[in-house]
């Protein structure tokens, strides 16, 4: 029997990954800050045989987290918070407890293009990795698109004001979590391989495209205005360096996930339908 921890367990990659390592018969682990208890649904705690509280900011948990475990599948960042602390230090603590509890097998989630986007988060993120790489632990590394959440949640703040303001050249491959998750789960349960191929949305779509569909989905009826954003970052998504499009593995659209998701089929904003 493989234990296996799940970091950022409560996260949008975190529950698939709980679900499905559950389904392959594995017993999971999972950590967050703040774990579920007793007074939380029932529906938060499933999948996994145990909850432990573990903040990779300051190490808290760190030993009780890794102690006994086979695999550790590393899910867990702070995109909108301390990445340095978290992503960066938290992983090499993680490394560190990991090595000295003999933990035979890391799998890091990462994010495709990293190297070619001057973001702050995305140079967290290739930090990371390469202490992952440096680790004494063997371990696996696999890079994803943006998800479809991601997407749904820019274009929720977005969707507050009367104008959505979008930087609609933006190219983008959203993929489904749940599809990452699977092919995490084969890296858990496989040999630790490295780098493996990565696992981009079945199609390439400008933000602006995303945003007509999303705001159909959701009924509303506010225009979208092209933000024209200077520098290198917004040169590097409009230039798709956060694509794969050789990798287009996952098999749910934008328009499927909108439908899931608020109810409802759409039509596919294709590109002489989106803003430009
Ligand atoms: N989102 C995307 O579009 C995307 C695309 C490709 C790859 N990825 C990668 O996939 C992985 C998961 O991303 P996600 O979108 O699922 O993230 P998420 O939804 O923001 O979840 C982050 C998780 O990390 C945990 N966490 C945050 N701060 C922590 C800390 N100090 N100590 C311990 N746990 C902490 C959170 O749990 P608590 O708050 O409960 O502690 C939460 O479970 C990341 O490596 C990310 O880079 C994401």
């Amino acid at each position: 029997m493989t234990t296996i921890l799940v970091t950022g367990a409560t996260g949008t990659l975190g529950r698939p990954l709980r679900s499905r390592l559950a389904e392959a018969g594995e017993t999971v682990r999972a950590a967050s800050r703040s774990p579920p208890d007793e007074t939380d649904d029932a529906s938060e705690r499933r999948d996994a045989v145990e909850w432990v509280e573990l903040d990779l900011a300051d190490g808290t948990g760190l030993e009780r987290a890794v102690g006994g475990v086979d695999v550790v599948v590393h899910a867990a960042t702070a995109p909108q918070g301390d990445s340095e602390a978290v992503d960066v230090d938290g992983t090499e603590r993680l490394l560190d407890a990991a090595e000295s509890a003999g933990v035979d097998h890391v799998v890091y989630p990462s994010i495709v293009g990293i190297e070619a986007v001057p973001y702050s988060y995305y140079r967290h993120k290739l930090a990371a990795e390469r202490a992952v790489e440096a680790s004494e632990v063997p371990a696996t590394i696999l890079r994803a698109t943006q998800f479809h959440q991601f997407v749904d949640q820019i274009l929720g703040m977005a969707a507050r004001v009367p104008v959505w303001p979008l930087p609609t050249t933006f190219r983008v491959q959203p993929v489904d979590a749940g599809e990452v998750a699977d092919a995490l789960v084969d890296c858990a349960i496989g040999e630790p391989r490295g780098r493996v191929p990565p696992v981009g949305g079945p199609e390439v779509r400008t933000l602006g495209e995303l945003a007509v569909a999303y705001r159909e989905a959701r009924g509303l009826r506010r225009p979208i205005v092209r933000l024209p954003l200077p520098g290198a970052v917004a040169s590097a998504f409009r230039a798709g360096e956060a694509t794969c499009p050789d990798r287009a593995v996952g098999t749910v659209t934008w328009e499927e996930w909108l439908a899931a998701e608020y109810g409802g089929a759409t039509e596919s904003a294709r590109p002489d339908a989106a803003p430009s």
